[in-house]
C-alpha cells in the first residue's frame, strides 16, 4: 500500500510517497520526498512571517504532491491513504495541507490520518534504521521544540522532559541573528564554529535544580526518574541567549566611543574571529546540554537506544559528539540522515502509516491544532 504524505506545519511545503514493505523490522519504504523551502522568502524578515508563510503553501502545494507522485512513479489509482500534519504549527500553514489532505481523501475515497508533527520527526528514525531497540530515549529538537521521550512501545512517547522557555533552533536562529548572521541561523553557526574556538567563552548553561526558588514540577510523569534527575532533564537556552547578547554588545562596543556615543553596539563592529569563537562556544554549550540529559536519562532508564531527531539534528557537532557519548556508553545512537532531519512529509508518512495501522483515522471535520498534545 502506498501512502501520501502532506507536511505543512511551518514554511516548507512537502509531499512525500512512503510504501509497506511487509517487513516488521523496517517496515516502511521511502519512494519519493519533495520539499518547497520557504527560506529565500522570510530570510529578509529575519524568522518565519505567519501570512506569508500561508499564502506560499497555496501556490506550492499541487506542484510538490505533483512532484512526489512523479518521483515515486505511482498515480492517484496506487494512493490507499493520505496522512497530514494536524499540529502543532502556525495555524494558517497547518489549515493550506489539512484542506488539501481532506479534498484527496474525500474525492478518491480513501482514509485520511492526521499527524502529529513530532511523531513525524521521531517515526523518521524508524523510517531510515528501522524499529528501535526498545526502549529508547528520543529527543526531538527543533524550531519550535526540544523535548525529551521515552518509548517503550512502538508508537507510545513519554514526554520526560522539555525546554522551559525557547527551543534550542530557536536559541541558533536567535543567536544568529544577534551575530548579524543570515536566517535560518542553525546551518550558518554550524559551518561558522568549525573555525572558532569553542572555549573561546565560558557561556553558562541554565540547570533546573532543587535551588530554584519556585521549584518547578518535572515534567516526566512521577515515578519514572528520581525526583532530582526528573527535574534535571528539562531543558532551559534563553539565559544562553542573553549571555551571548551580553558578550556582542561587551566585544563590538568601540574601546573609543565617547559618552556622548551612546548608539547601541552593532555585530557588524565584531571582528570575523570574534563571531566564529562566539559561534562555537555556544554551540559547545547547547549541544553538552542536550546530550548531558539525554544520556542521563537513557542510562537512568535503561535505554537500549538513544534517537535524535528534528532540525538541529542536522547539526555536524551534535552528531560527532551523540556518536563518540554512545560509543563510550555501549547504546547504538541514530540520527536520520539530512534531508530527513529537518522538516519533511516522508517522516509525516511513517507516523501517518503507523497510526492507519492502529486504527486511527480522521472524520471529515478534522481541524488543524496550533497547539497538540502528543
Ligand atoms: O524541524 P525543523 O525543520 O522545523 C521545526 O519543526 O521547527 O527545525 C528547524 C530548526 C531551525 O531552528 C534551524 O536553525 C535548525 O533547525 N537547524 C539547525 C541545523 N539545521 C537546521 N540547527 C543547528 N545546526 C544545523 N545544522
Ligand atoms: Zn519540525
Amino acid at each position: 500500500m502506498n501512502l501520501l504524505a502532506i507536511e505543512t506545519s511551518c514554511d516548507e511545503t512537502a509531499a512525500a510517497v512512503i510504501a509497506e514493505t511487509g517487513d516488521p523490522a523496517k517496515p516502511w519504504l521511502l519512494k519519493s520526498n519533495v520539499v518547497a523551502s520557504q527560506d529565500a522568502i522570510h530570510r529578509e524578515w529575519g524568522g518565519v512571517v505567519p501570512e506569508l508563510a500561508s499564502r506560499q503553501h497555496l501556490r506550492d502545494v499541487c506542484g510538490v504532491v505533483d512532484r512526489a507522485l512523479d518521483q515515486a512513479s505511482v498515480g492517484w489509482s496506487d494512493i490507499g491513504a493520505v496522512a497530514v500534519t494536524q499540529g502543532p504549527g502556525l495555524l494558517g500553514s497547518l489549515l493550506v495541507g489539512v484542506s488539501f489532505a481532506k479534498s484527496i481523501a474525500w474525492s478518491r475515497g480513501i482514509p485520511l490520518v492526521p499527524v502529529h508533527h513530532l511523531a513525524g520527526h521521531i517515526e523518521s528514525l524508524v523510517l531510515e534504521h528501522g524499529e528501535l531497540a526498545l526502549p529508547s530515549a528520543v529527543l526531538v529538537v527543533s524550531g519550535g521544540h526540544t523535548s525529551l521521550y521515552f518509548i517503550r512501545e512502538p508508537g507510545r512517547y513519554e514526554l520526560i522532559g522539555r525546554t522551559r522557555d525557547d527551543a534550542a533552533g530557536e536559541a541558533y536562529d536567535k543567536v544568529a541573528r544577534l551575530l548579524g548572521l543570515g536566517y535560518p541561523g542553525g546551518p550558518i553557526i554550524d559551518r561558522l564554529a568549525r573555525e572558532g574556538n569553542d572555549r573561546a567563552y565560558a557561556f553558562p548553561v541554565s540547570r533546573m535544580t532543587h535551588a530554584d526558588r519556585n521549584q518547578p514540577r518535572a515534567t516526566a510523569p512521577p515515578g519514572l526518574l528520581p525526583p532530582t534527575l526528573a527535574r534535571r532533564v528539562d531543558f532551559s537556552f534563553s539565559g544562553l541567549k542573553t549571555a551571548v547578547m551580553r558578550v556582542v554588545q561587551t566585544r563590538a562596543a568601540k574601546p573609543d566611543a565617547g559618552v556622548a556615543d551612546t548608539a547601541a553596539p552593532r555585530a557588524s563592529n565584531l571582528a570575523p574571529g570574534d563571531v566564529a569563537d562566539i559561534a562555537a562556544s555556544f554551540q559547545r554549550v547547547v549541544v553538552e546540554a542536550l546530550l548531558d540529559r539525554t544520556f542521563e536519562a537513557a542510562g537512568w532508564l535503561g535505554a537500549r537506544s538513544v534517537g535524535i531527531a528534528g532540525g538541529v539534528s542536522a547539526n555536524s557537532r551534535l552528531r560527532a559528539d551523540a556518536a563518540a557519548r554512545g560509543a563510550k556508553a555501549g547504546l547504538p545512537v541514530f540520527v536520520p540522515r539530512l534531508s530527513l532531519s529537518t522538516d519533511n512529509a516522508a517522516m509525516i508518512g511513517a507516523a501517518g502509516l503507523r497510526r492507519l495501522r492502529a486504527g486511527v483515522t480522521a472524520d471529515w471535520d478534522l481541524n488543524a491544532e496550533a497547539s497538540l498534545a502528543l
